[in-house]
């Protein structure tokens, strides 16, 4: 049995919170994809297949062609930033494209013009900037939102819309008693409560006007009961948090490889130089802390000192991020691994990754809305595990530890697929080419 899955038909409006280096590198790269002028290298839903039935049935469809997903030229985006730069001056600032392929794809970017942002220094503490919702409480302003995202719907004659948060990092923060129900969180709205932070409004008018939403940075933002239970009252699919890429994506990559091993591991000591905004932003404790938190989790999750003490008990797992602004935004990052092999004989295993972040996000975002597009399609609500290739602290149903293991994350994300369209799952098991 398949299930019901709507048709990708009319637009698809993609509102993006934070119109930075990640999203514009999305924007314009899609625009230069529908062009002919690149690639969509790194995204699972532009290139990626899936086989079905047996190893000899030779079915191997495309993603795209397996489930009905939104096409690029159905696509059509828009945002909210507190700097009133449009997409085209916000991409020409990151610095992430060159500028000859920015001035090609440039009439899509300038129509991009930031909405005004709901935003709070107390969150973000090194940026600041005008573009922002000044008048009433956080409930009047969750109230624009809706009123932006209804007024880009017509403007764009969009057919669905999608959410996405590309905003700066927020500072640390826990879920407190306003973030217990939705009753409590309404209630926080009405009354400026100082522990809802931006990201939260952006995420809860998404939610009341049953828009998918994900978070692609670690803020705590919907992972908090009065908006999970908001998701799944109103049907819509949500997920997060963190896009994985870089330093963390290498960890999820061999990590799980020497855990296979059964090969230990004493220390992990990752350190990074970063320059653009994301990183002046991270340069603050505040955000830095919401960052290390998921960063630090993922190593824990895979190696299960629990499970392994003699391989994994000891291991001293360290992330640092400074702030370098001559590198922009081509990230270095810096791993040092001590392991240790039979008898206890130590290695060292050394990776200098020279990446371009938003390079790497960019198709993260694109395959994120299509998918979330596709689950609202489907009747499927609430927290997307399957997601959680995506992301660096993948969210889970409450009690239930993430899965951080990518090449796990890859094969659920695509057994959901297949599951999707009443096929086979694929278990590996594979005897029957045997009997
Ligand atoms: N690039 C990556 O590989 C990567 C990976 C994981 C997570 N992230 C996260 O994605 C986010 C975006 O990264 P980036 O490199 O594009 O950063 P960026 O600094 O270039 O862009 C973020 C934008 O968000 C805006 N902003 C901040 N608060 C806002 C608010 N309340 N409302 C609307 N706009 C707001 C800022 O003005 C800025 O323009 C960051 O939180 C980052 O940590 C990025």
């Amino acid at each position: 049995m398949s299930l019901k899955i709507a048709p990708a038909k009319g637009k698809l409006g993609i509102l993006i919170p934070g119109i930075g280096a990640v999203s514009t590198t999305f924007m314009a790269g899609v625009e230069a994809v529908r062009k002919g002028l690149g690639e969509p290298v790194g995204s699972l839903t532009q290139l990626g297949t899936v086989r079905l039935g047996k190893r000899t049935d030779n079915r191997v469809p495309r993603i795209q062609d397996f489930v009905p997903l939104a096409k690029l030229d159905q696509l059509c985006f828009g945002g909210w930033d507190i700097f009133e730069d449009d997409a085209y001056e916000a991409a020409s600032n990151a610095k992430v494209l060159e500028p000859a392929l920015l001035e090609k794809v440039k009439p899509s970017l300038r129509k991009v013009k930031p909405m005004k942002a709901v935003f709070d220094r107390k969150y973000v503490k090194r940026i600041d900037g005008p573009n922002v919702k000044k008048k009433g409480s956080l409930a009047d302003k969750a109230e624009a939102l809706m009123d932006d995202m209804a007024e880009f719907k017509k403007a764009n004659k969009a057919d669905r819309l999608v959410m996405i948060w590309c905003g700066s990092t927020e500072v640390f923060h826990k879920p407190a008693k306003v973030h217990q129900s939705l009753e409590a969180f309404e209630k926080g709205l009405a009354k400026d409560d100082p522990d809802i932070a931006p990201s939260q409004v952006y995420a809860y008018a998404a939610l009341k006007a049953g828009v998918p939403f994900a978070n692609g940075a670690p803020n705590l933002t919907h992972d908090i009961p009065a908006l999970l239970g908001l998701a799944r009252e109103r049907e819509v699919p949500v997920c997060g948090k963190d896009f994985k890429t870089g330093q963390t994506f290498m960890k999820t990559l061999l990590a799980p490889g020497l855990k296979a091993r059964m090969l230990g591991c004493s220390g992990w000591f990752s350190t990074n130089i970063l320059g653009n905004r994301d990183g002046e932003v991270l340069d603050d404790p505040g955000s830095f802390k919401t960052k290390e938190e998921t960063k630090l989790s993922v190593l824990d999750q895979i190696l299960q000192p629990n499970l392994y003490p003699q391989l994994y008990k000891d291991l001293f797992h360290s992330v640092r991020i400074n702030y370098y602004p001559p590198r922009g935004d081509q990230k270095e990052g810096w791993d040092n691994i001590d392991i240790f092999g039979w008898l206890g004989y130590p290695m060292q295993i050394k990776i200098d990754f020279l990446c371009r972040d938003s390079i790497l996000a960019a198709p993260i975002v694109l395959d994120l809305v299509l998918f979330l597009d596709l689950a609202q399609r489907a009747g499927m609500k609430g927290i997307q595990e399957w997601l959680s290739f995506y992301f660096k602290a993948p969210m889970t149903a409450p009690g239930l530890y993430p899965e951080h293991d990518i090449f796990i994350q890859l094969m659920k994300l695509k057994n959901t697929l297949r599951w999707m369209r009443g096929e086979d799952l694929i278990t590996h098991l594979g005897l029957e080419y045997y009997d």
